[in-house]
């Protein structure tokens, strides 16, 4: 079993090193972590943000523990030397389509949510977010109006096979949840959502023990805070998905709670090949402190154990011990507390 460890920037170090002990403390046998660096670190290092090395390593595992890429001293480079290019060229190099983002609140957490205690009690989602396309993939550019304005355009679009293969592994996850999904869109304003919906229609088809409903995306976004707990699993786009999933985890208390997890077609000898990491950034403002929140990243472990390396019970495991520091009151300076990145590490550690 291999993994390919990208650290990255910020606070992924911080974050990823806490990951390792936990992985460290569950003392698989057959496992083989390969280091590789993206992002910020790899384009100072290497003039890319995903170098070569790093692609390969890739390839050769049979998932990816990913910390955070960004730094705010790369903003001036040209886009395709940013940070962020790590992260989309892996998604898109290695075809991961399918980013579940699965957002529960914890027991006794309800005062940490930006939101009524009784009303984020409720809250047991899964954001199915398409990875691939979108205007994330489309030609984009600036360039100058003929009267001499400069104009930035980015092209929207999505081929209906591309919408079809996310929505099979959103219908899949609704069975195996509660067997309701809501498709986000926003068909009353963009062709590509027009598309969209019609073939996720077609798609049910499939599926006549999942009940289907729409929803447009700022509607969405109000019933997000409104009343989360009416929703299951949750099948949108690229953007669409990239916003509400960071809306979702304030919900459950803090960005940093949320784990994901990016997955394509190919399988391994035990699962889905597939990238895991915290939907949170690496936050420079924190970074180098000892005040990250590793629990995101924790969790991100258990999904690339369940996942990539069908071990579902030590996933449960380790999700069991965070649950557990959590409830035993284990807080970072994201939920009001003061326990470092450290602490939080060996809280974890200590309960499994
Ligand atoms: C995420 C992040 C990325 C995205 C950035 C870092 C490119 O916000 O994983 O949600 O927009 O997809
Ligand atoms: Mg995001």
């Amino acid at each position: 079993m291999r993994i390919a460890v990208m650290p990255g920037d910020g606070i992924g170090p911080e974050v990823i090193a806490e990951t390792l002990r936990v992985l460290d403390a569950l003392s698989l046998p057959g496992l083989v972590l390969i280091e590789a660096e993206a992002g910020g670190v790899a384009y100072k290092r290497h003039g890319h943000p995903l170098p070569d090395e790093t692609l390969e390593a890739a390839r050769s595992a049979d998932a990816i523990l990913f910390g955070a890429v960004g730094d705010p001293t790369c903003d001036g480079l040209e886009r395709s030397l940013r940070p962020e290019q790590a992260i989309l060229g892996l998604r898109s190099a290695l075809g991961l389509f399918a980013n579940l983002r699965p957002a529960k609140l914890f027991n006794g957490m309800e005062d940490a949510s930006t939101l009524r205690p009784e009303i984020a009690q409720a809250i047991d989602l899964l954001i199915v977010r398409e990875l691939n396309g979108d205007v994330y993939f489309g030609e984009k550019g600036t360039r100058r109006l003929a009267d001499g304005r400069r104009q930035g355009w980015d092209l929207m679009s999505y081929a209906e096979d591309e919408v079809r293969r996310i929505a099979h592994v959103a219908f899949r996850a609704a069975q195996g949840r509660n067997g309701r999904l809501t498709s986000v869109d926003k068909a009353n304003v963009l062709e590509t959502s027009q598309l969209w919906r019609e073939v996720v229609i077609e798609v049910s088809a499939d599926y006549p023990d999942v009940t289907l409903d729409h929803l447009y995306v700022d509607n969405a976004a109000m019933q997000l805070v409104r009343n989360p707990g009416q929703f299951d699993t949750i099948v949108t786009g690229n953007l669409f998905g990239d916003i509400l999933s960071d809306q979702a985890s304030m919900c459950v208390g803090s960005i940093g709670l949320l784990a994901s997890a990016s997955l394509g077609e190919r399988t391994t000898d035990h699962g889905t090949f597939g990238l895991y990491e915290p939907i949170h950034g690496s936050a420079p403002d924190i970074a180098g402190q000892g005040k990250a929140n590793p629990l995101a990243a924790i969790l991100s472990l258990a999904m690339l154990l369940r996942h990539s390396l069908g071990l579902e019970r030590e996933a449960l495991r380790v999700e069991a011990a965070v649950a557990a520091a959590l409830a035993d009151g284990v807080r970072g300076g994201d939920l009001g507390g003061s326990d470092g990145t450290r602490a939080i590490g060996d809280a974890v550690v200590a309960r499994l």
